[in-house]
């Protein structure tokens, strides 16, 4: 959420109010999500979203190690959220840094209001974040694949959790920040949910709003995150009415075999 002195680009909005890479105000980046994508995870997810390329692998409820810092009401949920050194312009450091730990941090808490974690005492929920290639709102992504990856993998959820960005730039509210427009812009807020409720699970702020721009932000997030929704439950469907074909192909082909033996 660097800001970066606003005279150094040209303007990123202009008179129509179209942005610099020819979205409207209120229009999210083109969104992609594919459910599965790894064999040895429990659950996974592959978000592309503009440029933002995040992969989110989930493991468990698994037995925890170490052991001793298993929970007895509950699983422990860990996060990690990593950068890969060839996600962004500038080599990135492949040692994990200040704001990868305090994103893993933000990032679990923002997921574990979802998970039924009293379910599974004594055990641990894993997810892990890779960035592929960062271009703005790479937490907001990360929840979002994470939470897919989870649901994939079968740990019980009272329902998805989707974020999404808003901010201010020149003047005007916007959904959905890229990487110039969230370090260029007045404000960034990224915020995630849990659509079903609304209840709000992650909320930070750099940047100044009024009350009123904040009020107007947070209600075009709530409509962005209902978009992102909709696709993370496509990408989970299309996964399981691929299982559900395969399963009633075996089993049409198991029932040829048997009519023919009789
Ligand atoms: O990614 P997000 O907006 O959640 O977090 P940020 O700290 O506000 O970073 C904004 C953007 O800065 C990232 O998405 C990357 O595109 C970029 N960035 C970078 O170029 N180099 C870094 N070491 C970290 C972030």
């Amino acid at each position: 959420m660097t800001r970066i002195n606003q005279n150094s680009y040209e303007r990123l909005i202009d008179e129509n109010e179209i942005r610099i890479d020819g979205r409207k105000l209120d229009e999210l980046r083109p969104i992609n999500i594919e459910v599965g994508i790894l064999t040895n995870a429990y659950g996974s997810a592959l978000l592309h979203h503009g440029k933002n390329k995040i992969l989110a692998a989930v493991f468990g409820p698994r037995e925890l190690h170490p052991r001793h810092l298993a929970l007895p009401d509950r699983a422990l949920v860990r996060c990690e959220y990593r950068m890969t050194t060839f996600s962004v312009e500038e080599r990135k450091s492949p040692a994990p840094s200040r704001r990868e730990i305090e994103l893993s941090k933000v990032i679990r808490e923002s997921l574990e209001p979802a998970i039924f974690t009293h379910l599974y005492p004594r055990t641990s929920v894993d997810v892990f974040i890779e960035v592929l290639q960062a271009d703005g709102g790479t937490r907001c992504d990360g929840i979002t694949a994470a939470s897919t990856a989870l649901a994939d993998a079968g740990v019980p959820l009272r329902d998805l959790v989707v974020a999404c960005a808003v901010g201010k730039v020149e003047g005007h509210i916007l959904l959905d920040l890229d990487d110039i427009e969230d370090k260029k812009g007045e404000a960034d807020m990224p915020i995630a949910i849990l659509p079903r409720n609304k209840e709000v699970t992650l909320l930070q702020m750099d940047g100044q709003l009024s009350r009123e721009e904040f009020q107007r932000a947070l209600d075009l997030a709530i409509k962005g995150c209902e978009q992102i929704h909709e696709m993370q439950k496509e990408a989970l469907r299309k996964k399981y009415s691929e299982i559900q074909e395969e399963v009633l192909e075996e089993l049409n082909e198991f029932s040829e075999k048997e009519e023919n033996q009789d």
